[in-house]
């Protein structure tokens, strides 16, 4: 069951806002990467996104949905926990490599000093249980560990 509201700005963008994101059985689960012209407008509208992210998932319509990322990740060995480096890349840097939505960069010591200084703890809760435009594990569904190894791997390329 999809409900859909298409916003056009101008006459590129068409976010699609599916309600109930993720929970619908047999709903793909999607990854986009999308081409540089598309994540630029994603980039341009990033305020946009940011205020649908909280009640959807934006999509762009005739490309694959990108907010919904576990399928990013090659599925995990049973019992295995992943590195942070391979959670990074296969979820959260499908918003922290170019800094969608407000997302504090990879790699960019002042965009996360302030993040730093809330202590390491409260980084893992944000990033478990999510933080404003922050998805909940970034909207991917892997244990809590796998995501303290995604912290830790982006935290430590800014100390
Ligand atoms: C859909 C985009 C998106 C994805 C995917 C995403 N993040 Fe974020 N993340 C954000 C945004 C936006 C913020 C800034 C939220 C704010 O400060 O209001 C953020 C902030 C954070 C913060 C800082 C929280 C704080 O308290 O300052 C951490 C840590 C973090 N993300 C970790 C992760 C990890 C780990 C992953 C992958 C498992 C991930 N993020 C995936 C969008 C995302």
């Amino acid at each position: 069951m999809k409900k859909a509201l298409a916003l056009l700005t101008g006459a590129l963008l068409s976010v699609i806002v599916v309600a109930a994101p993720s929970t619908a059985p047999g709903k793909a689960e999607q990854v986009g990467i999308y081409p540089a012209h598309i994540q630029a407008m994603i980039d341009r509208n990033a305020n946009l996104v940011g205020r649908i992210n909280p009640f959807g998932t934006v999509c762009i319509e005739g490309y694959e949905c990108a907010v919904k990322v576990s399928k990013g990740l090659a599925p995990a060995v049973e019992g295995e926990i992943r590195a942070g480096n391979v959670i990074y890349e296969g979820v959260c840097a499908n918003c922290h490599a170019a800094g969608l939505i407000g997302a504090p960069k990879y790699g960019d010591k002042a965009q996360w000093s302030a993040r730093l200084g809330k202590g390491t703890a409260t980084l893992y809760t944000h990033a478990i249980n999510g933080f404003n435009a922050m998805p909940a594990k970034g909207g991917a569904e892997i244990p809590d560990q796998e995501v303290k190894n995604a912290v830790d791997y982006m935290v430590a390329a800014v100390r």
